[in-house]
């Protein structure tokens, strides 16, 4: 993914004009997807308006009780990696009867999608194979960083930090090792909670996603604040909570959260840059811009939800009841 993620901001000029300029004409833009992708979504909303850009976001799959607001001044942004999952592609067609602009971020450019959209980007990480979406999650948001960054009003610093950013994800896969040992502690686990605030909450769902997609160990993201309203109800001894914790502008209320967690007894994993005490056990992940850690912070969660697949003999590529790709509705 060090690779990967520095490939996705590698566009042509023209192309990639002619795609920031149809966001940038738009009154109004909508953002879609579905599982990984739709979380790309979630997080491009907060990556847009730190960039004073305001985007709506709706899953593909409730897109068509949703979606009565679009019109020729709007534009439909579709995130997919393979460009041909059904809901994605409803939504699309959709859109456009309503006489809205389309354009996708996708891997595979003879896809449906891509082939429906007025302009279209190509993540390039290659293809992926397993299952559950990887390292195309990391290059789409890479991508929509980097958009946010050429048309925003403010930058949001990837476009200067590709070597730093590439370093850190280099760091961040030498603890492998470190996440497999911690993966052995914690397989019989029945509820796995991932905490974080703004821009670490979609990353909380992804990694959710991943831990459920592979190991089949309940997961659940949530806003870190959310806690108090009614899942801490569901904290006891037997909880395992990871907490997204760099040190930056969420850091002393997600501590707060974790204090509440602490004296129910639950153990804590927290992902940080910073030394805590109060972790039952710490991956700790280089210091990086604090626009930029959900591009670091996933992949321990996608390394976890790996190894607790192993280490419950599953098999990591192809979950049970999952396809790559779904085409049908
Ligand atoms: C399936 C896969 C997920 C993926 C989703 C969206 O459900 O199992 O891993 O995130 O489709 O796929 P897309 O190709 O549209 O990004």
């Amino acid at each position: 993914q060090h690779q990967t993620i520095v490939k996705s901001m590698e566009q042509d000029k023209m192309n990639l004009k002619k795609f920031c300029d149809i966001i940038t004409g738009a009154k109004n833009i909508y953002i879609t997807g579905s599982g990984t992708s739709y979380h790309s979504a979630l997080l491009a909303k907060q990556i847009f308006s730190k960039s004073k850009i305001h985007v709506e976001t709706i899953m593909s799959s409730e897109f068509q009780y949703s979606s009565d607001m679009l019109d020729e001044n709007s534009v439909l942004l579709a995130i997919s990696q393979s460009g041909e999952t059904a809901d994605v592609i409803q939504s699309v067609k959709s859109a456009r009867t309503m006489g809205a602009k389309v354009i996708s971020i996708v891997n595979i450019p003879t896809s449906s999608l891509a082939r429906l959209s007025d302009s279209y980007l190509e993540v390039n990480c290659g293809p992926e194979i397993g299952v559950a979406a990887t390292k195309s999650f990391t290059s789409q948001i890479a991508l929509l960083y980097y958009v946010a960054d050429i048309i925003g009003r403010k930058s949001n610093g990837i476009s200067s930090s590709k070597d730093i950013l590439a370093k850190a994800v280099i760091q961040v896969l030498e603890l492998d090792s470190q996440i497999e040992r911690i993966a052995d502690q914690l397989k019989h686990s029945k509820d796995v909670y991932i905490l974080g605030r703004s821009l670490h909450f979609p990353i909380c769902l992804e990694g959710a996603l991943k831990i459920k997609e592979l190991s089949y160990i309940h997961a659940e993201g949530m806003a870190a604040g959310e806690l108090k309203h009614g899942p801490l109800a569901l904290i006891d001894t037997n909880s395992i909570v990871i907490v997204l914790h760099p040190n930056d502008s969420t850091y002393g209320d997600t501590l707060s959260n974790i204090h509440t967690i602490k004296s129910r007894g639950a153990k804590i994993v927290g992902i940080s840059n910073k030394k805590e005490a109060l972790y039952d056990y710490q991956i700790t992940i280089p210091t990086i811009n604090e626009s930029l850690y959900p591009l670091i912070e996933v992949i321990p969660l996608q390394l976890l939800a790996y190894h607790l697949s192993i280490c419950n003999n599953g098999n990591p590529d192809y979950p049970r009841n999952l396809a790559k790709s779904v085409t049908v509705k």
